[in-house]
């Protein structure tokens, strides 16, 4: 990542706005016992979507690396780019334990910058939402640019598929979901913030930048509380 010295000043400082808790090392050590990221599953629909053992993937904000490891041995190589260095360092300690090439760098979406053969395959979870709007934009399209054409981005994030008219029910009944006090685990607090501070969207304002950035949207999949997208996005 460069220094920040070197980036100009208007640049998002995209470790600043990379969320409390994923600066902290010990929500880092925690991570993986308080979320399941389902990564056999994603695995397998990126296997279905033709990723092979010839393939190039880049994970962009893989946290402590549930995806990036269990692809791992399934292509030729996995680039896993967080800006979280208390992230990364739990899942630099698992890389040595790793079947096939795990490269990780210290970057995100704005600063990435991809070498190599173009990614067959970006995956990201949870992550795009640490982007206001105008930088989503940006993300998608260096996202596109790493990706050959007909590559694959599978995005799935804190995304609201409901009307603004419902903001109440919807996130009030999604944090009646947790305790106010949880010990070790997520708790309405981490909700509250999350939408308070943080920049999760509509779909209906992420979708016109996706295909904006040059993608389609082959698959899109809305949770029943209006709260989570899954995307499968084509490069054009
Ligand atoms: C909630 S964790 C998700 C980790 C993993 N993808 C999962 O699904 O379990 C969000 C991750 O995104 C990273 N992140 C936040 N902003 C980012 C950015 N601008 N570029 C890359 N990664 C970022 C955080 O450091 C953290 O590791």
């Amino acid at each position: 990542m460069q220094p920040p010295e070197a980036r100009p000043g208007w640049l998002l400082d995209e470790v600043a706005s990379a969320g409390r808790e994923n600066l902290d090392a010990g929500h880092a050590a925690r991570y993986d016992a308080i979320e399941d990221a389902a990564a056999g599953d994603e695995v397998a629909l990126c296997v279905g979507l033709g990723l092979t053992s010839d393939s190039t993937v880049v994970e962009i904000g893989p946290g402590t690396g549930q995806f990036t490891l269990a692809v791992a041995p399934l292509c030729a190589r996995v680039v896993a780019a967080d800006v979280s260095p208390v992230m990364l360092d739990v899942l630099r300690a698992k890389v040595d334990r790793a079947q096939g090439r795990v490269d990780l760098v210290q970057a995100g979406f704005l600063t990435y910058e991809h070498e190599g053969r173009p990614a067959d395959f970006v995956y990201s979870r949870y992550a795009l939402h640490h982007l206001p709007d105008f930088w989503k934009a940006i993300a998608l399209a260096r996202i596109h640019q790493m990706l050959r054409p007909g590559g694959v981005f599978r995005l799935w994030d804190i995304t609201y598929s409901f009307d603004p008219a419902e903001i109440e029910e919807r996130i009030e009944s999604w944090c009646s979901t947790l305790e106010a006090t949880v010990v070790d685990g997520w708790s309405r607090g981490d909700i509250e913030e999350h939408v308070r501070d943080e920049h999760s969207t509509f779909t209906w304002l992420l979708e016109p930048i996706i295909q904006r950035s040059g993608f389609s949207i082959e698959d899109a999949e809305y949770s029943a509380d209006g709260i989570f997208a899954k995307y499968v996005l084509r490069r054009l």
